[in-house]
């Protein structure tokens, strides 16, 4: 099979990592991709908005299957449109999709099919949001309803601070994704991360993972897309995967289907272990950056016979085992990040780090002049296996210390609830 693979960061590094294992591909070609898929796959520099550009590149290479990474792409509705064409494409359709580009239609969605999840108000202008934050009162959660690079999210634990965000998302802080706001009640307990391959009828449970999202050691300081995590998460028993499964996922499926937009895909739920059990916090509609590296270290499947069965609406015929041992991934930031990171600062080390037995998927890299450069925010993901997930962390910060980035950093604590809990054994 011919593959184009969407999107150039470290979950695609993986995910072209993976398909390349197979032994059903022929020739995997990445759009924008990176270095670090460069390993893997030709490089293709196509224009992912121009959804008509990827038809007639998918046509003239004769791919046999789209696999999108990132979720802008499947909200622009990149799905729909290669569809129309005639391509097969892993990923939802557009519409189906607004389970990650709507929280406002997530939330009415959980209401209408009776999915647990935190009580909420849905508003279009700041004078009935702010009415209903002074109601419910602080702490209270506000969200953008659209995409926002994952920033649109408030926590607000005083009043002052709800009604700031409140009137910041209506202020045009997120753009169009703020036009809309969820006000939401604030859930406590531990969260986890809960992933699903999806056919539109099947939902295939696809691992679990726990990541960290703020930039610094012991959970502290400004959000980010994620400086680290692991997998599986210890805290999601077979039991709760299966309450998970019967009270949030599979009404959620239903649901999608009969509204007309069956779900096929990744469904990767955001979960709030509470003490009246899994509570939906939002979806995403795709692999989660860091989580699917850790997930594709694990997969004793093959990837593309999988992806294929979610395609083809076949997930009922298939199954997903995975390995015994635990994996964690340590993201190297470069210094600034989640601001303005540096760009250009020259990183070596990356082939010592993987003779160590870790994998380093590439996330914001670039080659000038023969070296490998820093590119981004997030660069590079430090991946390893171990016995449980203390083991997988020594070994990924063994690595970690052989790259030689002095304009990196990272958190030195990923891992950090898991190996309390392993030692407390
Ligand atoms: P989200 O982008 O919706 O995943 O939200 C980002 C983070 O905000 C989550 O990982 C939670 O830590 C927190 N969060 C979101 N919604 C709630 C809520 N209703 N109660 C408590 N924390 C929340
Ligand atoms: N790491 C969280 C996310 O991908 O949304």
């Amino acid at each position: 099979m011919n593959i184009l693979l969407i999107g150039s960061g470290g979950r695609e590094h993986a995910l072209a990592w993976k398909l390349a294992a197979s032994p059903m591909l022929t020739r995997l070609y990445a759009a924008p991709g990176n270095p670090g898929i460069a390993q893997e796959a030709e490089l293709v520099a196509l224009d992912i908005a121009d959804h008509a550009a990827v038809a007639a590149f998918c046509k003239d290479k004769a791919i046999d299957l789209v696999v999108v990474g990132p979720e802008g792409p499947l909200v622009a509705g990149i799905g729909d449109d290669l569809r129309a064409a005639g391509i097969r494409v892993f990923g939802p359709s557009k519409a189906a999709a607004q389970l990650e580009g709507s929280k406002g239609f997530t939330k009415d969605l959980c209401a209408r099919y009776g999915i647990p999840t935190a009580a909420y108000g849905r508003f279009d202008n700041a004078a009935e949001a702010r009415a209903y934050v002074e109601k419910m009162g602080a702490p209270i959660v506000i969200k953008a309803d659209g995409l926002a690079a994952g920033k649109g999210v408030t926590v607000a634990m005083t009043l002052d601070e709800a009604l700031g965000a409140v009137d910041g998302c209506f202020d045009g802080a997120f753009g169009g994704a703020g036009a809309s706001v969820v006000v939401e009640e604030f859930m406590t307990g531990e969260e986890a991360s809960f992933f699903c391959l999806c056919d539109g009828k099947t939902a295939l449970p696809f691992g679990t993972a726990q990541d960290h999202k703020r930039v610094g050691d012991g959970d502290v300081g400004p959000n980010t897309g994620g400086m680290g995590a692991y997998s599986p998460a210890p805290v999601m028993t077979p039991e709760l995967i299966e309450q998970t499964m019967r009270e949030i996922i599979e009404p959620t499926m239903r649901g999608m289907a009969e509204m007309g937009s069956p779900f096929a895909g990744v469904l990767f739920a955001g979960l709030m272990l509470t003490d009246k059990g899994p509570r939906l916090i939002e979806y995403n509609t795709r692999f989660g950056d860091p989580e699917c590296q850790v997930l594709m270290l694990r997969l004793k499947e093959d990837l593309l016979v999988l992806l294929n069965a979610a395609t083809d609406g076949q997930l009922a015929h298939v199954s997903a085992r995975w390995r015994d041992e635990a994996a964690l991934t340590v993201v190297m930031a470069a210094k600034g990040y989640p601001g303005t990171p540096e760009k250009g600062s020259v990183i070596s080390g990356i082939d010592q780090a993987e003779a160590s037995g870790a994998r380093v998927f590439h996330a914001g890299t670039a080659v000038q002049g023969g070296k490998i450069v820093a590119n981004g925010g997030r660069v590079l993901n430090v991946t390893a296996t171990g016995k449980n997930v203390s083991e997988a962390q020594q070994k990924a910060y063994a690595a970690v210390d052989l790259v030689d980035w002095p304009e990196g950093f990272c958190r030195r604590d990923i891992g950090w609830l898991a190996v309390e809990r392993e030692q407390r054994k």
